[in-house]
């Protein structure tokens, strides 16, 4: 994708949204409820103030970042995204290969349509696994076994998903799953014949890492597979399961979806290495805060733990602002997910954008290294300016760049 046709990562998405059906940007970009959460998400990023120093000798911004014992280019994440082929099939190969040309850990989502082994074996210590804890703990301790045989050193426990959500964008779109094509579906799918001939090449998404649980290969339904799905996932976690996780786990435990003081110093206490501050990108809970208003505290209760923050980010600046902010490193999901829909370069584009953008803002506000960014908050009462929402403005559609 070219750079200049498709500067940020807003003509990315209007690239994607023309060759995806309907019912796959409803799955990518709903939240639930009334989606208030997911646009405060992005708004949230447009109120933030970082102020710039110029009277000072500085070298060319080092945007690399250490994490759990391996230096990165950039302090970002690919962020684990459930069902990733709904927007495009074979969407997870696409992002691990550009999270491996650009350097970013690829967190692989306990729901994925690519295996936990293919996925250790091309990205082997850079790839995480996310697990939702299951109700059957043979389950869980299977997949973290097959983690520890493929290679994968971090776990992402997720622990914001008491309950399943009411997925009322879904049920608008009338998409459900397994995916099948009413004649409303099919309709839409008929507009976008590469979406749709790569989907009938592919086969629909499925979670291919759960298949085992259910039965024998080919004898697995649809329908069994799903059913299992919801029957296993959707479960409130505790300290005790997390400590159960961590005696069974001994790489790197991650837990993600933390948005107070007190999970988080229970989470440390269970035995976390690291926590995201997260709200699911706006997909389970439509009154949360965002992670930017709540870290201040949570950064505060556990001292320097290493602290992810993600949902709403779209930028290079944004990443700065979520360090700035007190985060050590970023996990961006919808964002990549727009550029693996894009086309086949499309991941590598957002992470090209999400690069230059860092290291220009860096270069703008007098930032050397990242952790110079912490001193760029402006003074008290002005970091954050309220803006009246809805805010968010996209580049108009009928002025957006044919899809290459
Ligand atoms: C389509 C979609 C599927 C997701 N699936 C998962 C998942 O399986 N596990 C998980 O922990 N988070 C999942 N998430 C949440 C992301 O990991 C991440 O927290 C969120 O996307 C961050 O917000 P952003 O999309 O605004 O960057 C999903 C998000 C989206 C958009």
């Amino acid at each position: 994708m070219s750079a200049t046709r498709y500067p940020t990562v807003a003509d990315v998405r209007l690239c994607a949204l023309e060759r995806i059906p309907a019912f796959a940007r409803a799955f990518v970009e709903s939240g639930t409820g009334d989606d208030l959460c997911t646009a405060r998400n992005t708004a949230r990023f447009t109120s933030a103030r970082l102020v710039p120093r110029y009277l000072v000798a500085r070298a060319a911004p080092d945007t690399s970042a250490h994490l759990f014992g391996l230096r990165h280019s950039l302090p970002v994440a690919v962020a684990p995204i459930g069902l990733a082929s709904v927007i495009w099939p074979g969407a997870e190969r696409r992002l691990a290969q550009a999270a491996r040309s650009a350097d970013h850990p690829f967190c692989l989502s306990t729901i994925a349509s690519m295996s936990i082994e293919e996925a250790g074996d091309q990205l082997g210590p850079t790839c995480w696994f996310q697990l939702y804890p299951t109700k059957d703990k043979a389950v869980q301790t299977d997949l973290l076994d097959r983690c520890r045989a493929a290679g994968i050193e971090t776990i992402v426990v997720t622990v914001d998903v008491p309950v399943h959500n009411r997925r009322e964008g879904l049920s608008r779109a009338g998409l459900s799953m397994p995916l099948r094509f009413s004649p409303r579906l099919a309709l839409q799918a008929l507009r976008t014949p590469r979406w749709l001939l790569s989907t009938l090449a592919a086969g629909p998404p499925r979670p291919v890492n759960l298949i085992r649980y259910v039965g024998s290969g080919a004898s697995v339904s649809e329908e069994a597979l799903f059913a299992f799905l919801s029957e296993q996932f959707g479960n409130p976690t505790d300290e005790a399961d997390l400590r159960a996780i961590r005696d069974r786990w001994p790489g790197t435990l991650i837990v993600k979806g933390i948005m107070t003081a007190a999970d988080a110093r229970l989470a440390v206490d269970a035995g976390a290495d690291g926590l995201v501050v997260s709200n699911h990108g706006g997909r389970q809970l439509d009154v949360a805060p965002h992670p930017l208003d709540v870290l201040p505290d949570i950064r505060h209760s556990v001292g320097g733990l290493t602290l992810l923050l993600d949902s709403g980010l779209r930028s290079g600046g944004d990443v700065a602002i979520a360090l700035a902010h007190g985060a050590d490193f970023v996990m961006m999901g919808r964002a990549f997910l727009y550029g693996a829909a894009a086309g086949p370069d499309g991941a590598d584009r957002v992470s090209t954008i999400v690069a230059e953008g860092l290291a220009n803002v860096m270069a703008q506000l007098g930032c050397e290294t990242l952790s110079d960014l912490r001193d760029r908050i402006p003074p008290d009462g002005t970091a954050d300016q309220p803006i009246p929402f809805p805010t968010l403005k996209l580049p108009a559609m009928d002025n957006r760049p044919a899809c290459a």
